[in-house]
């Protein structure tokens, strides 16, 4: 019998880029916890990649009378002139180097600024260096621009920090890119200067770009905090910085990022832009600018403290749990705990977890807390505990933490 045209062209056919996407991790952990929410429940949930402080009110204040004034129209591809202006002050006085509006481009977070990179750079065969642990989405972009993705594994041992030795035997003629992300998402780890120092040299002997996720680079808590392009300013020409306002202003919702690089790389990624979704909203555009043109110093170190005081107390909580190692991160609001010890030992509640997937549902399950598991980050044995919340709530989550972690 012959096939039917159901059956030769299947209308449900997604991409074959697509279907090879893993959704992320993190939005899985939060989802889940919004059910169990919704239906009742008291989760405490370490998941969420965001702070949990409002927005400063003069930003607020700039967006409202963007609506008022009628800024609702259509602005120029990748960002309004003023904002890309803002941006490259910001960035002069960051790296000490030279920034025209011509070398930034704005758009929906960072994650699409990371999203454009990789599109705009990459193409089947190149490779991209992406040390773990990592942020979830990075992996996923990477294949998706058709290019792959080259883990380099780090532990607890180094700090999870790359070195140019290890970077140099993952390193192939393919290697396209290294993404360095300091502060780090999941790890908060933050790398010193001669840290940066010895990966330059080995970024200097290859020709690799190099992409610095700042996102994070303003919750820092030992300053003076190590930028890529001060400790290597002669890797000007092949940097792009990412970075946006989700963190550092308690902007998570509004979605803005920026990239900034040499030019060639910036009109790339417009071109992509232009055709799909042009620039962020002209109402984020003002609040942004009036984020980085207004002083709001003193609202981001108030943010910063209380993030600081947090982790002080989590970081010294979960070591005190037997069974538990947790390193100090410098900068960001994520802990990165080890639970090795602790698999395949049966625990308080009945259950014995082989893997940090299983561990993570076994807390949600039956303490009712939120962890995202460390192979989501390219890291079992360890899980992601987000502290952007009150004190009050990190106690009590890890009270439970502690309390189901019990050996049976
Ligand atoms: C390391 C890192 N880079 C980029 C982003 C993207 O942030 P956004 O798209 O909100 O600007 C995030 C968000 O969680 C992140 O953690």
């Amino acid at each position: 019998m012959e096939a039917t045209l159901a059956e030769t062209k299947p209308l449900d056919r997604i991409s074959a880029r697509t279907a090879a996407v893993q959704p992320s991790a993190t939005m899985a952990v939060e989802s889940k916890v919004k059910r169990m929410r919704a239906a009742g429940e008291a989760v405490i949930s370490f998941g969420a990649g965001e702070p949990d402080f409002p927005t400063p009110e003069p930003i607020k204040q700039a967006a409202i009378k963007a609506i008022q004034d009628n800024f609702t129209r259509y602005t120029e591809t990748g960002g309004m002139a003023a904002l890309k202006e803002a941006i490259a002050a910001r960035e002069r006085q960051n790296t000490g180097l030279d920034y025209k509006a011509s070398q930034v481009a704005t758009h929906t977070g960072g994650k699409e600024s990371l999203y454009l990179a990789f599109q705009a750079l990459c193409e089947a065969g190149d490779e991209v260096l992406i040390p773990a642990p990592y942020w979830v989405s990075y992996v996923e972009q990477v294949r998706l621009a058709e290019a792959t993705p080259v883990i380099v594994p780090t532990t607890a041992d180094t700090g999870f920090k790359v070195n140019a030795a290890l970077l140099a035997r993952y390193t192939t003629p393919r290697t396209r890119i290294l993404v360095l992300n300091s502060p780090s998402n999941p790890t908060g780890m933050v790398y010193s200067q001669a840290e940066l120092e010895d990966i330059a040299s080995w970024a200097r002997t290859n020709q690799v770009i190099i992409l610095s996720d700042e996102l994070y680079d303003r919750i820092v808590f030992n300053p003076p905090y190590a930028r890529w392009l001060r400790v290597a300013p002669d890797l000007y020409e092949r940097t792009v910085i990412i970075n946006g306002l989700s963190k550092a202003y308690a902007m998570t919702g509004w979605r803005l990022g920026y990239a900034v690089g040499p030019e060639w790389i910036i009109k790339a990624m417009l071109k992509i832009q232009s055709h799909s979704n042009s620039h962020p909203s002209s109402i984020t555009q003002a609040a942004a600018l009036a984020a980085y043109t207004l002083d709001l110093e003193a609202e981001i170190a108030k943010m910063v403290a209380a993030f600081k005081e947090r982790r002080d107390w989590i970081v010294r909580a979960l070591n005190e749990i037997a069974g538990v190692r947790c390193l100090m991160p410098e900068g960001a609001f994520y802990v990165f705990p080890d639970f090795s010890a602790l698999l395949g030992k049966p625990l308080k509640y009945g259950r014995t977890c082989s893997t940090t997937e299983e561990l993570a549902m076994y807390l949600l399950d039956t303490v009712k807390v939120g962890i995202v598991h460390g192979e989501a980050f390219g890291a079992p044995g360890c899980a992601r505990l987000s502290y952007a919340m009150s004190l009050e709530q990190i106690k009590e989550g890890v009270a439970r933490i502690q309390d189901a972690l019990t050996l049976a």
